[in-house]
């Protein structure tokens, strides 16, 4: 039987509420398949670990991570007690040095949930964020901190062949879904980073003349998202551009709840991270009414990396069903709980095999 190791890391408000879930169902198709075994090893880091250690996490957390399969996070930040840039600052650090450069995050819109738009079906692109460079590289400074002449500086940096490696991977993903990639660009007026994006998409695009490629201001292409989402497959962006527009992409396939999201290193050189593409909610936290279908989509994505093609699907079918049934948590405007939003995933588990 194939065995696997997986690092989970709840963190903090909604993130170990959505995970216990995903675990449960986890759990599920792992004994309903029976080819293969999850080690499930849980880490309390986050905002409790560090008023119990200094801390948010271990220094050493990319050494204990480096040995795992795959890491399952639920979400970090808890900006009542912490800044959100020190419990933020480990899932960053992993992403950037585990080389996780391509962050997957699929918006579909499934029947059954009701989107903010208007006219929105089909709803079926894929976000493809820059994960390891540009605008969150931590680069800058700040001069005179607390004065009123104070100075910061926060430089992003593209690297020829971060831009490269991010298309091609696009472009390879375009060709297994409707051959279509737009990029997100702001050329008009980063006239260095973007305008570099703009020609590397010109170099690169020959290598596929089977996708049709365009590129689209990011301004723009937030309308877009929200004017005619149908005309978006793979949509390849900057680290802060992705991050935006995941949001938004989110919103439109009927709220963030529903959004999972995949760091992949694509190489493998490294573990890859799989997380909601929500944060900890604390509007919600403690409520038990997160929904936690985004951290379920999530777990299936891993699986799916992991080679478990059909334990993922079993995932996917079952959660299209549950929603497709009407199950809803308060934010799609339901009263089910996380829990009870979870059992009628599992039931429909039950209900296919
Ligand atoms: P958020 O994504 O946590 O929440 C935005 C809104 O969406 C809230 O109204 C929330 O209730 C709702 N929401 C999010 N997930 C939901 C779910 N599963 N079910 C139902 N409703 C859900 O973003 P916000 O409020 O900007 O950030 C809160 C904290 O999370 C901050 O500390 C922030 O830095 C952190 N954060 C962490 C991320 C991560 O761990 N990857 C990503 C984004 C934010
Ligand atoms: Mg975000």
């Amino acid at each position: 039987m194939k065995s696997f190791r997986i690092a989970l890391y709840p963190g903090d408000g909604i993130g170990p509420e959505v995970m216990a879930q995903a675990v449960r169902v986890l759990e599920r198709v792992q004994a309903q398949d029976g080819r293969f075994q999850l080690d499930l090893t849980h880490l309390p880091w986050g905002a409790d670990y560090y008023f119990q250690h200094g801390r948010v996490a271990p220094d050493d957390l990319l050494e204990q991570l480096r040995g795992f399969d795959a890491v399952l996070l639920g979400a970090v930040g808890d900006p009542q007690r912490l800044p959100d840039h020190v419990t933020l600052a480990p899932l960053v650090r992993i992403r950037q040095s585990f080389d996780q450069y391509a962050c997957l995050r699929p918006c579909r819109l499934f029947p059954g949930v009701p989107s903010l738009l208007r006219h929105p079906h089909p709803i079926d692109l894929l976000i493809l964020r820059e994960n390891s460079e540009g605008e969150y590289l931590v680069c800058g400074g700040r001069v005179r901190q607390g004065q009123a002449e104070e100075v910061a500086v926060q430089t992003a940096v593209h690297s020829r062949g971060g831009v490269e490696r991010i298309l091609r991977f696009g472009l390879k993903l375009a060709l297994t879904r409707r051959r279509r990639l737009t990029m997100i660009t702001k050329s008009n007026a980063l006239r260095y980073g973007m305008v570099l994006w703009d020609e590397v998409l010109e170099k690169v695009r020959g290598e596929f003349p089977e996708v049709e490629t365009d590129r689209q201001h990011a301004d723009a292409a937030a309308m877009d998202f929200v004017r005619r989402p149908q005309r978006f497959d793979v949509v390849v962006a900057s680290n802060l551009f992705g991050d935006i527009l995941s949001d938004l992409g989110g919103a439109i396939i009927g709220g963030l709840g529903l959004a999972p999201s995949a760091n992949l290193n694509p190489e493998r050189t490294a573990p890859s991270m799989f997380e909601p593409v929500h944060g900890s909610a604390p509007d919600i936290a403690g409520q038990g009414v997160a929904n936690p279908v985004a951290m379920i989509l999530s777990s299936a994505m891993m699986l799916e990396w992991l080679g478990l093609r059909t334990a993922a699907e079993a995932i996917r079918t079952a959660t299209e069903a549950a929603l497709a049934g009407g199950a809803k948590t308060p934010d799609l405007g339901g009263t089910l709980t996380t829990a009870d939003m979870t059992d009628q995933i599992i039931k429909q588990l039950e209900e296919a095999k």
